[in-house]
C-alpha cells in the first residue's frame, strides 16, 4: 500500500477508534492496538511530513502554547437560559408559550443541563476551523487549540453528511469529568497545587490554559447541544426541528446528549425533569439541571427571544443538596478590600459528593438575621458543587449552651481598628465591617493577587502561593514592587525553577502593555468591577484625568452612581496611591486608551450601515457590534452615502427612505451572510 493510502486509512481508522471510545463510550480495540496504529501513524507522518492533514489525529496537540487567547466573534450570539426552580416555574412558561403560540401543538424536548463550560465551534466546509469559549455572548476567547485536544470534538465532520454545511455553528458544553476530577485534584494537592472546587472549575481552569498540551492532558469532554448558526445550500436554517438538528450532529460525529425526552404536557415536563433527577448521578459528567426546548424551529422563531435569553427554552435547576452539622466556631477572613467575612468552621460533613468543613456566613447582619450562634446545629447548602453555605439553624437542636458571636471591632490580621460600612455599591447586601489599614498583611495578599488575576493584568503564575513567597520574602509590598523583581530574586524562592521565574517574569513585562481598563480593575478600587473600569477607561481615556475628575464628573458616566464616584475620587486622594501610580508610569505602565479605535480592518470597511425594525434574533446592540467587528459602521439615518439598511419587523420610515434612495436593504439572513463571505 502507498504512503499516502496508508495514511488516509490509518487517520479513519483512529478516528472511527476515537469516535467509539469517546462518543459512545463503546471502546472497539484495546489500548495497546490502539497505540500501536497511533504509532504507525506518527512514524509515517515523520518519514513524510507532507501527509500530515489538518485532520489527522496526530495535529490534535498543538506545538507552541500560545502567549495569549486572540477574541473571536460568534456569527450568532450565543445567549443564555432563564433560569426557575420550581413546578410553577415550569407551569408559566408553559402558560406563556401557549398565549404566545395560541392554537399550536406544542412538543417540548428536555435534556440535562450540563454543568461545563459553554463552547462554540465553527466548521467551514467540514473542517473546525475555530473554537471559543462564551465570552460575553457575542465575543469569546479564540481556544481552539485546546478544543482540538478534546477526542469527542470531531476535527472534520463526517462525510455521510453529504452536503456538509458551508459554515456551521455547533454549542455545547465542555466538562471534566466527575472520575478524571477526583485524579487531577489528588495530584494537584500531592504537587503543592490549590485543587479546583469543582469539575466547572476545573474544566474552566482547563480550557484558559495557553498551552494545548497541558490542556490535552485534563480528561475533558464535550456535549453538543445545538446549532447556533448553520449555512448549507444557501439555506441559513435547514433544521426544521431540534430532534432532527441533534441527529444530525450525532451522525456528524459529535457526542449530544445523552439521553432525551419528548413531551407535551406540563405533566410529561415534570415527570422527565423527575426521571432525569434519578438518572443523572449516573451520568459522567456533573449536571446542574434540565433544559426544556421547543423542538420546532418555526415556533422557536415565532416565540423570539428576551433581551437575554430564548423564549423558547429555559432552565429548570434542580435544588441544592442539603446537610445538617455542628457550628464549632466562628473565624473571619480578611479580603483584599479588607472587608472582614464571618466563616461558619463546621464539623465535617459529607455533602453533594465532597467533604464539607467551612461555608461562608457573608457579614454581620447576615449573622444576627439568621440568628446563628457558636454550637448551633445548621444546615448548610452546595448547588451544583459551588461553595457551601449556612441557610439556617435547626432551631430545635438548641440546648443552651450556644453561644452569640462577637464581631471583632479589630482586624484580625493587624489588629487595627475596623469601621463599618456600606455592602456593595448599590447599598444591597448589608454592611460590612472592613479593615482600612492599607498595609494590612491579608490586603496586600488580596490586591497583588487580584492585580494578577486573568480579569485584570493577567500575569501567568502570579497566584495565591507564588504572591505570597514574594511576600513573606519581602520582595513586594504592593503591586509597583512586581515590577522591578529579577529572576535571582524570584528563582532563589522555594519550589520555583528557573523556567517558571523566567515565565512569571515575561508574564509581569508583557502585563506593561496592558489597556487602561485592566489596570483600573487591577488596582482594586472598592466598587470598580471590569464593567465599571471599561467605562471609565472609554469616557475619560486617561488614568490622569480620571484622577483629576471630581464627583460630578464621574457620576455623568453610564454606570457610574455616587457610591462608586466618591470611592474613586477618595482613592486617588490618598498620597500613598497617587505615589503608587507614579511608581507605576515609571515602571513603564501605559496609562492611556486610544481616543480613536484603532483604524478598524475588514470585510465591511468602508461601508456604512442602518438598522431599523427588529430583527428575528440579533439585538441592535449585538448586530451593531457585529458590524463592527467587520469593520463597517453603524449610523442612525439613512443618506446618500448609507451603504446597506439591514431592516426587521416594523420597520419604518428609514425603510422607504432606503427603497426611495434605491439604498441595498438587508435582512437578517443577508447580514449574516456578508460578514461570513
Ligand atoms: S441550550 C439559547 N442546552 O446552560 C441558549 N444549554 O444556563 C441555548 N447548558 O448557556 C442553551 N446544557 O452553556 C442548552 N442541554 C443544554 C445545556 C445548556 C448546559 C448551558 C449553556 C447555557 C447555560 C444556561
Amino acid at each position: 500500500m502507498r504512503a499516502e493510502e496508508r495514511h488516509a486509512n490509518l487517520v479513519e481508522i483512529i478516528r472511527t477508534h476515537d469516535e467509539a471510545y469517546y462518543v459512545h463510550a463503546r471502546p472497539t480495540i484495546s489500548d495497546q492496538e490502539y497505540d500501536r496504529l497511533y504509532h504507525e501513524l506518527l512514524e509515517l507522518e515523520t518519514a513524510y511530513p507532507h501527509l500530515i492533514t489538518p485532520d489527522s489525529p496526530s495535529q490534535r496537540v498543538g506545538g507552541t502554547p500560545l502567549k495569549a487567547f486572540v477574541p473571536v466573534r460568534h456569527l450568532a450570539p450565543m445567549r443564555s437560559l432563564d433560569n426557575s426552580y420550581s413546578e410553577t416555574d415550569v407551569r408559566e412558561f408553559v402558560q406563556r408559550l401557549q398565549r404566545l403560540l395560541a392554537g399550536e401543538q406544542l412538543e417540548f424536548l428536555v435534556e440535562p443541563k450540563v454543568d461545563g463550560v459553554a463552547v462554540n465551534l465553527r466548521y467551514e466546509n467540514g473542517f473546525l476551523v475555530s473554537g471559543a469559549t462564551r465570552g460575553d455572548g457575542i465575543t469569546g476567547d479564540d481556544i481552539t487549540e485546546n478544543l482540538k485536544t478534546i477526542r469527542s470534538i470531531p476535527v472534520r465532520l463526517r462525510g455521510t453528511q453529504e452536503p456538509l454545511p458551508k459554515v456551521l455553528e455547533v454549542r455545547g458544553e465542555v466538562f471534566l469529568h466527575k472520575d478524571g476530577f477526583k485524579k487531577l485534584n489528588e495530584q494537584r494537592i500531592s504537587q503543592g497545587e490549590e485543587p479546583f472546587a469543582n469539575p466547572r472549575n476545573a474544566a474552566a481552569g482547563s480550557l484558559k490554559q495557553l498551552d494545548p498540551k497541558l490542556v490535552s492532558k485534563r480528561p475533558l469532554g464535550a456535549i453538543l447541544y445545538g446549532i447556533g448558526f448553520c449555512e448549507f445550500n444557501g439555506n441559513s436554517n435547514p433544521f426544521s426541528r431540534h430532534d432532527s438538528s441533534l441527529q444530525w450532529l450525532a451522525a456528524a460525529g459529535f457526542r449530544t446528549p445523552e439521553k432525551l425526552w419528548h413531551c407535551r404536557t406540563i405533566d410529561e415536563l415534570l415527570s422527565a425533569i423527575r426521571e432525569l433527577d434519578a438518572l443523572r448521578d449516573s451520568f459522567s459528567y456533573e449536571t446542574d439541571g434540565a433544559v426544556i426546548k421547543l423542538n420546532s424551529a418555526a415556533q422557536r422563531e415565532k416565540a423570539g427571544y428576551t433581551s437575554k435569553a430564548p423564549r423558547w427554552a429555559m432552565a429548570y435547576k434542580y435544588a441544592a443538596e442539603q446537610a445538617e452539622t455542628r457550628l464549632r466556631a466562628i473565624t473571619i477572613q480578611v479580603g483584599r478590600t479588607g472587608a472582614l467575612t464571618p466563616v461558619a468552621e463546621l464539623e465535617p460533613v459529607f455533602l453533594a459528593g465532597s467533604t464539607i468543613s467551612r461555608a461562608t456566613l457573608h457579614n454581620e447582619d447576615e449573622l444576627r438575621r439568621k440568628d446563628i450562634r457558636i454550637g448551633d446545629t445548621v444546615t448548610i447548602e452546595k448547588a451544583g458543587e459551588v461553595i457551601p453555605a449556612v441557610v439556617g439553624v435547626v432551631l430545635t437542636k438548641r440546648n443552651g449552651t450556644e453561644r452569640v458571636f462577637e464581631f471583632p471591632r479589630h482586624c484580625p490580621e493587624c489588629n487595627q481598628p475596623v469601621i463599618k460600612t456600606s455592602g456593595s455599591a448599590n447599598g444591597a447586601g448589608g454592611s460590612v465591617w472592613r479593615c482600612v489599614n492599607p498595609l494590612c498583611p491579608a490586603q496586600v495578599q488580596g490586591r497583588i493577587e487580584h492585580w494578577c488575576a486573568r480579569g485584570a493584568m493577567d500575569i501567568e503564575g502570579g497566584g495565591e502561593v507564588l504572591v505570597r513567597q514574594l511576600i513573606q520574602a519581602g520582595l513586594v509590598k504592593d503591586v509597583a514592587d512586581l515590577y522591578s523583581l529579577t529572576l535571582e530574586q524570584v528563582s532563589g524562592l522555594e519550589r520555583m525553577g528557573t523556567r517558571s521565574a523566567q515565565n512569571f517574569l515575561n508574564g509581569v513585562e508583557e502585563s506593561k502593555k496592558r489597556e487602561l481598563w485592566r489596570i483600573l480593575f487591577g488596582l482594586g478600587i472598592l466598587h470598580v468591577g471590569a464593567g465599571v473600569a471599561k467605562t471609565l477607561a472609554n469616557r475619560f481615556h486617561s488614568i490622569d484625568r480620571i484622577a483629576s475628575a471630581s464627583e460630578t464628573e464621574l457620576t455623568e458616566t453610564e454606570d457610574v452612581g455616587e457610591v462608586i464616584a466618591q470611592s474613586v475620587c477618595s482613592w486617588f486622594q490618598q498620597p500613598q496611591n497617587r505615589t503608587l501610580i507614579e511608581r507605576l508610569r515609571q515602571a513603564g505602565l501605559a496609562f492611556q486608551s486610544s481616543e480613536t479605535p484603532p483604524a478598524a480592518a475588514g470585510k465591511l470597511l468602508g461601508k456604512t450601515f442602518v438598522l431599523t425594525g427588529t430583527l428575528p434574533q440579533l439585538s441592535r446592540e449585538e448586530a451593531t457590534a457585529l458590524i463592527e467587528a467587520a469593520g463597517g459602521k453603524v449610523t442612525g439615518s439613512v443618506s446618500k452615502k448609507t451603504s446597506y439598511v439591514v431592516a426587521g419587523e416594523e420597520a419604518g420610515s428609514k425603510l422607504e427612505k432606503a427603497h426611495s434612495l434605491g439604498i441595498p436593504v438587508l435582512d437578517e439572513q443577508a447580514l449574516r451572510k456578508l460578514l461570513v463571505d
